[in-house]
């Protein structure tokens, strides 16, 4: 069936350097259903030649200059189609309709614009019978600061579009490695009788970025560190890492078993904030050999600063499934911009017997880990004891690696997270979008931190900018008797 793509917001900064340079993706991997048509719309006029070369310089700026060629820009460009106009005006929509939508085409549309005018996008649909039963509808974060506000943007959404029509994006499901964890767990027999809490001593899951907040001060000093990337990536990955195995791999079976592990969440409630989370904040300090600003030294974008500002640029948290899997297994959790490095990392760290015959050198004998690395390298690790070879007397031991590497496989460069979900809303394949009830239950965990961090008047630590965050943050497992795993060299 041919399908028609309306990307309100289509001349915006989400759809300039992630939409369509993803959608290119799709072309060159010969992905693009057929027959399918790209319509950017927008408030501002352009002819369809103006618009066209915008959108080339973006995606020359944002795909890898072996994966450009003049041939597929060729073809792909031929599907893409700019129409001015205004997303909330029912008879503005009729035009575009009457001139750009094929009847009985497929529509999926997209709004790359902010959830304040979502109601109003999905009523001016309605009122030009857009709206149809088979309309696709993709939005993403953020959807709201909090349970309530997130209900309130829903309510709008479901208003006109019932959940099977709604395509929620969080790209860390769209991440390759990410979806090779519902792999690697249920189709390696191996793991699952291991992966529980008698043999899982804990798990940490790290997403360290090197970047400071960029040229959005305004919009990251309203939401943090744990709006940004707790309450949607991590909890998200967090999910795949813990849930039971789904009946069946479909979106209903895969969403209903992430929904249980986020309902199973302890919530950190009032003081427990103190012992159970890190808030930091950037400072100045070195990062890849250049000095950068501290947090509340960077150019605003559009209000004052608050030199008091206590956002989180950083937020470590210790998590707790209680479930029958995983009681007692603490989840720690870390994230923050302007860290040591970018890297993205899952590690089960698994439990050592107690009884130990190697007694010379036990101390080295380190426990078993399982490293899922997202970024940069996409690949998997066991760290495993080896025997040191050599005739030294005895079993010396050393820990040795089994490496999995995906980075080195060329599939996985041709595309990215995003041509990943868009090709997925193409097929109207929903199992990696997120429920409402996905999001509304991670809001509800969230909040009560913050309910706390406001009860108690817990401030953010500074960190210098380079390093690996808090001094807060190690003690909060060093308490534990842990570590934080730092990333390790690949080979
Ligand atoms: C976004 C956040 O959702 O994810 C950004 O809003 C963050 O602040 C980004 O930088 C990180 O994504 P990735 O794919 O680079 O890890």
């Amino acid at each position: 069936m041919n399908t028609d793509m309306l990307i309100v917001g289509g001349d915006g900064d989400l759809a300039l350097r992630k939409l369509y340079p993803s959608l290119y993706y799709l072309e060159l991997n010969n992905c693009m259903p057929e027959n399918t048509r790209i319509i950017g719309m927008a408030r501002t006029g352009q002819t369809r030649e103006e618009f066209l070369v915008k959108v080339k310089e973006w995606l020359k700026a944002n795909v890898a200059a072996e994966l450009f060629s003049e041939e597929k820009w060729e073809s792909y460009s031929q599907k893409i189609f700019f129409a001015q106009g205004d997303a909330t005006n029912a008879e503005s929509l009729g035009k575009v309709r009457e001139e750009f939508l094929g009847e009985g085409n497929q529509l999926v549309v997209y709004l790359a614009i902010p959830p304040l005018i979502f109601g109003k996008v999905c009523n001016a649909l309605e009122g030009c019978g857009l709206a149809k039963e088979t309309t696709r509808l993709v939005v993403e974060k953020p959807l709201g600061d909090s349970r309530e506000s997130f209900i309130a943007i829903n309510d709008e959404l479901a208003r006109t579009f019932p959940e099977k029509q709604l395509f929620r994006i969080d790209h860390y499901l769209g991440k390759e490695t990410v979806q090779n964890l519902i792999a690697l767990r249920f189709a390696n027999d191996i793991f699952e009788p291991l992966w529980n809490s008698r043999y899982v001593d804990s798990i940490q899951i790290t997403v360290s970025e090197e970047v400071g907040v960029g040229n959005r001060w305004s919009f990251y000093d309203q939401t943090g560190a744990t709006r940004d990337m707790v309450q949607n990536h991590l909890l998200q990955v967090l999910c795949l890492t813990c849930m039971e195995p789904p009946a069946v791999l479909d979106a209903d079976s895969v969403r209903a078993e992430k929904l249980k592990v986020l309902n199973s969440l302890k919530m950190i409630e009032g003081e427990e904030v103190l012992k159970d989370t890190v808030r930091g904040q950037y400072e100045r300090g070195m990062v890849g050999g250049k000095e950068v600003p501290g947090y509340l030294e960077e150019e605003s974008d559009k209000y004052e600063i608050d030199p008091n500002s206590q956002t989180e640029t950083f937020v470590a948290i210790k998590a707790e499934i209680q479930n029958w899997r995983w009681s007692g297994v603490p989840i720690y959790l870390r994230t923050g911009k302007r860290l040591r490095g970018r890297h993205s990392e899952i590690v089960v760290h698994f439990k050592q017997s107690k009884h130990k015959i190697f007694q010379e050198n036990h101390e080295n004998h380190a426990s078993n880990r399982l490293i899922i690395r997202l970024q940069p390298d996409e690949g998997i690790r066991l760290r495993v004891m080896n025997k040191v070879a050599g005739l030294e007397p005895g079993i010396p031991l050393e820990s040795g690696c089994l490496n999995l590497w995906f980075s080195d496989k060329k599939e996985i460069k041709t595309h990215d997270a995003y041509s990943r979900l868009l090709f997925d809303v193409l097929r109207n394949d929903q199992t990696l979008f997120v429920s409402a009830a996905e999001v509304e239950a991670a809001w509800k965990w969230v909040d009560t931190i913050f309910a706390g961090w406001k009860s108690t008047g817990m401030k953010a630590e500074g960190y210098p900018a380079g390093s690996i965050g808090p001094v807060a943050a190690n003690e909060l497992l060093s308490r534990d008797g842990r570590e934080w795993h730092e990333i390790e060299p690949r080979d």
